[in-house]
């Protein structure tokens, strides 16, 4: 709007002043003429022929007025000659000043633009007379008139099209975007189903899948955090349930013999120091969840560390009739670790071999040093591991059909001490073959 005011009030200027300019040139040359060639006569004798002095080309009215404003000659319509005019224009040229007037004609409504010069003597300097230039602005104000309906138009047009995209944007942008905040309010109000639904495939779909995603994500750990409470229940009352039963039977007094109490004290014994193990286990994988673990790093040589947990194996090795070996690398490098929880890592790892692996069997140790890693193998020819479970026996509490699993927990931690000192464990076993466990350790270029 502001646009088109501003346009159209510059048009109009254009038009008016162009007039005004060609108004005043007609009146500048009549009066120059006068002052030329006739001021030595009376003005009312010269009117007449004053009018033969207007320049060919001028189209509009032209009149003589004299002194008293009487009108002594019109170029246009004689008739009206002798009538006193009384007109602003003329007033401001009997005083001495050129000036314009924009107004109608009261008998037929025409709307005139008129310019008035004063006609002086040259000896006095006395006002005698007025040049008065007269042209209608029907014609001006017609082609006006079409420029203006076909601005406004067009600024319904633009005002049209603006509505239009206001439109678009608050379908592609607005309406997406108030979709995207109620569904992200419902889930931080804890309800993760909610899904938002994809309009376009631009940025602001994009944030919708993102959020889908993201929800996604937190019901999977919510349910992997349900799980893991519900497996650590069950994991937890095995033992308790052991250990009330045997106390009541204590405490009912119905032990028959000495043997009998010794062998409840004993089950409530282990069972105790089951629990015990499993809840530090579950405080460790606390840790690790909150990232607060930190290792006591320092050089640790693992030729001496595996050479050390070998010899303490051996004993549990001669009584399983399982041969346990060692194979490492004179120049195994020395690695910047944290070497309590390598030992836990290896001692997991070996107890799983010992468990899984059948009198007569072999356990082997072997380091070897790689370009900028070190291998830990430990490999045994146990029963092994069914393809199916290989992906799984990482995961929290997941344990094999055998009876000597424990509570699944064992290569979960490892993983979990392996990934902090960036390296990887994986694990390959064939059933009935055996099952070999890699441990690969980063080593740090500065040791
Ligand atoms: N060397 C192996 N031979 C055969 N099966 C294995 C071997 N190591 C692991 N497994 C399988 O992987 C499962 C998970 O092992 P993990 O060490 O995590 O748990 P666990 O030994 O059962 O219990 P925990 O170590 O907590 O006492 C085992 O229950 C077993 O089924
Ligand atoms: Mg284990």
């Amino acid at each position: 709007m502001v646009f088109e005011i501003i346009l159209i009030y510059g048009l109009v200027e254009f038009y008016y002043s162009s007039i005004e300019a060609e108004l005043n040139r007609s009146a500048q040359s009549i009066v120059y003429n006068y002052n030329q060639y006739l001021n030595n006569y009376e003005l009312y004798k010269d009117a007449k022929v004053l009018l033969e002095y207007i320049p060919g080309n001028t189209v509009a009215q032209v009149q003589i007025i004299d002194d008293r404003g009487v009108l002594l000659a019109d170029s246009i319509e004689p008739s009206m000659e002798g009538m006193e005019l009384n007109y602003y224009d003329i007033n401001m040229a009997l005083s001495g000043k050129q000036s314009i007037w924009k107004g109608k004609i009261s008998q037929t409504g025409e709307p005139v633009f008129s310019v008035s010069w004063p006609i002086t003597s040259p000896d006095s300097e006395k006002v005698i007379g007025v040049v008065r230039v007269i042209t209608t602005l029907s014609d001006v104000n017609e082609i006006l008139k079409n420029h203006i309906i076909i601005l406004v138009s067009l600024g319904f047009c633009i005002v049209f099209l603006i509505f239009l995209t206001g439109l678009a944007l608050t379908n592609t942008i607005i309406s997406p975007v108030k979709e995207i905040t109620s569904a992200a309010k419902t889930m931080a109000q804890g309800r993760f189903d909610v899904r938002v639904s994809k309009r376009y495939n631009d940025e602001i779909g994009e944030l919708g899948d993102t959020l889908n995603y993201m929800a996604q994500e937190v019901s999977n750990h919510q349910k992997m955090k349900n799980d893991f409470i519900a497996s650590i229940s069950h994991e937890l009352r095995t033992p308790l349930t052991s250990i009330m039963g045997w106390i009541i039977t204590i405490n009912s007094g119905d032990i028959d013999s000495k043997e009998e109490l010794r062998e409840g004290l004993d089950i409530i014994e282990k069972e105790s120091k089951r629990l015990a193990v499993l809840v530090d286990e579950l405080l460790d994988f606390s840790k690790f969840d909150a990232g607060v673990i930190t290792l006591r790093r320092s050089t640790v040589n693992l030729g001496e560390l595996l050479s050390y947990i070998k010899r303490q194996m051996e004993p549990r090795a001669v009584r399983k009739g399982i041969t346990i070996t060692i194979d490492v690398d004179e120049e195994l490098p020395w690695i910047d670790a944290d070497e309590n929880r390598l030992k836990q890592v290896f001692i997991n790892i070996i107890d799983n071999s010992f468990k899984f692996t059948q009198k007569g069997g072999y356990i082997d140790i072997i380091g070897r040093k790689k370009e900028s890693s070190v291998l830990i193998r430990i490999e045994d020819n146990g029963c092994g591991i069914p393809k199916e479970n290989i992906p799984k026996v990482k995961q929290r509490f997941f344990k094999g059909d055998s009876l000597v699993s424990g509570s699944g927990l064992g290569l979960a931690i490892c993983d979990e001490i392996i990934k902090l000192h960036n390296g990887e464990l994986n694990i390959e076993s064939t059933v009935g073959k055996g099952t070999t466990v890699d441990v690969i350790l980063p080593v740090q270029l500065e040791i």
